[in-house]
This record gives structure tokens, C-alpha cells and sequence, in this order.
């Protein structure tokens, strides 16, 4: 991917992650912790934190690297996207523990509510120009019971070609790439997008130089974001990868899993169709 003078800014995108979380707090469910939860669990995390320091023998000069490291995430306002690449894929997977039907992972820090609602046969909104292989996903939302779920919402948000997200890349126009798409009376859905293209950590902020500094590489593999919202149904949140793509072995957010790897078939007009149905369960 070359890198242009339009390329979001670590602190462009961040400041936006920042701003998105901030709005997103109440559907996020952040709440209050009582004070027997906050010492248990910030006592573990602590007690991670001072076991490599004396397993590592850390030294005061890369203690006070560490510090400045993170003031400079704050002043970033990178702590979504470093939280989303690093963290959530394990409070993901306790959560999911306890959830039956399709499997979900991270939201990641780039969700924005409120897109535009589309007919459950339709084409996400894109630049005239858009970029990318055509693609259509279509597929079924149902109860884990296997009845179908008419009016659900197929919120879906992706990169584009590029790999940059309207709403945290300059020159996106708002809404580019998503959707809130309702399904039929038969609970079907078929989306016509593009492929998105592999997503990189802006190399430029705190987070890219941490991973540089580390040696690790900033990718995550092509992705579709979905959120499955139906009435007396637990909400899913999940992405679908793509067979074969770059960085499917080596996600930087670990947040792959096999059952969420399409592999779409040629359309015979040089675009690709895939099917996916997605089962929630109630609440
Ligand atoms: C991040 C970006 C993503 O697109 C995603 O799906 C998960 C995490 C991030 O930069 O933190
Ligand atoms: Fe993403």
C-alpha cells in the first residue's frame, strides 16, 4: 500500500477513535465498578506488570521509556485503537464463553452508529469511483432455533480498498461503506459492496512505533465488520475474513477465527458472491 499525503495521520485517526468512543460509551455499557472488582482486578493487572519487570530485569531508562510511551498514546488519543488491537480479543473470547450461535469478535475502534438504513437487497453507499472487486454477501439471520428473523439489522461497516475507513481517513465521504441493511420477511439479506483491502495500524503514532520498535508488523487481514441486531436477540458483533488473504495467520488484533473465513466464488462477471448466514441467540 503506498502511503499518499491523503493517508489518515495516526493523529487524525486517533482523535477520531477517541471522539467515536467517547459517544459510544452508554451502548458500550460503561458503567460503574464496585471497589472490590476495581482492587481484584487492577491488583492482577498490576502484579502482570511488576512480574516482568523483575522476570526482565527492567531498567530505569526503560521504565521512563514505558512512561513517556504512554503519555504519547494519550496525547494521541490512541488508547482505542491500541486497546482494540491488544485487549478486546480476550475479553471477547471470555464473553464468548457464554454465547450460543454465530461466533463474534472485536468491534474495534472505527463502529459509527446511525448509517444510513437500506432494503435488505441492496448496495452499500460508495464514491462514484469506489475501488475494489465487486462483492455480494448474502445470507439468512436466525434464531438459534433456526427461525427465520425478519426486520433484523445488518449493520456492516469496512475499509475500502485502500484499507481506510470513512469517518477516520480524510477524503471518505461520510457513510462510505456502510450500511445498516433490514433483512426480508424471510430474514435474507444481499449486500453488494466491494472487497476491503488488508488494514495497517497508522505506522506514524505511538502504537505503529511500538510495533516497529518490537519488530511485530502492523496488519490485520481484510475484513467486514457486522453487527446483527434483532429484537429479543442478543446483539452479534463479529467480522468475516477472506480465504487466502494476507495476514489471515498473522492478525495483529488476533481477532480471526476459522468459522468467520469466506471464501467467495467468482461471479463469472469479475466480481465474487458469498453466502453467510448469521444465528442469534435470545435474551
Ligand atoms: C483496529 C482497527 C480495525 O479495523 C479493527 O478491526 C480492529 C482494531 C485498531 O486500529 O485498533
Ligand atoms: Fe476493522
Amino acid at each position: 500500500m503506498s502511503i499518499t499525503e491523503s493517508s489518515p495521520t495516526a493523529a487524525g485517526s486517533g482523535a477520531s477513535a477517541s471522539d467515536a468512543f467517547r459517544a459510544s460509551q452508554e451502548r458500550r455499557g460503561v458503567a460503574g465498578t464496585p471497589p472490590e472488582r476495581v482492587a481484584t482486578v487492577v491488583s492482577a493487572v498490576l502484579k502482570g506488570v511488576h512480574d516482568a519487570i523483575k522476570e526482565h530485569d527492567v531498567t530505569y531508562p526503560e521504565f521512563q521509556a514505558a512512561k513517556g510511551w504512554l503519555m504519547e498514546v494519550g496525547d494521541g488519543g490512541e488508547w482505542p485503537l491500541f486497546m482494540d488491537v491488544f485487549v478486546e480479543h480476550v475479553v471477547e473470547e471470555v464473553v464468548a464463553k457464554k454465547q450460543q450461535g454465530t461466533k463474534g469478535t472485536i468491534e474495534g475502534p472505527y463502529y459509527l452508529p446511525d448509517q444510513v438504513k437500506l432494503g435488505s437487497t441492496c448496495k452499500l453507499p460508495r464514491r462514484d469511483d469506489e475501488k475494489g472487486t465487486p462483492l455480494v454477501l448474502s445470507g439468512q439471520v436466525r434464531d438459534v432455533d433456526g427461525t427465520p428473523l425478519p426486520g433484523a439489522e445488518v449493520d456492516i461497516w469496512h475499509a475500502d480498498s485502500d484499507g481506510y475507513y470513512s469517518g477516520f481517513a480524510p477524503d471518505i465521504p461520510d457513510g462510505n461503506l456502510r450500511g445498516v441493511v433490514v433483512t426480508d420477511d424471510e430474514g435474507r439479506f444481499e449486500i453488494n459492496t466491494v472487497e476491503a483491502a488488508p488494514y495497517q495500524i497508522p505506522t506514524d503514532g505511538p502504537t505503529g512505533k511500538l510495533i516497529e520498535a518490537a519488530g511485530w508488523h502492523p496488519w490485520r487481514p481484510a475484513h467486514l465488520h457486522i453487527m446483527v441486531r434483532a429484537d429479543g436477540h442478543r446483539t452479534i458483533t463479529t467480522q468475516l475474513y477472506f480465504a487466502g488473504g494476507d495476514w489471515l495467520d498473522s492478525d495483529v488484533a488476533e481477532a480471526t477465527k476459522p468459522e468467520l473465513v469466506l471464501d467467495p466464488k467468482d461471479d463469472g462477471q469479475g466480481g465474487k458472491r458469498e453466502e453467510y448466514d448469521f444465528e442469534l441467540e435470545p435474551v
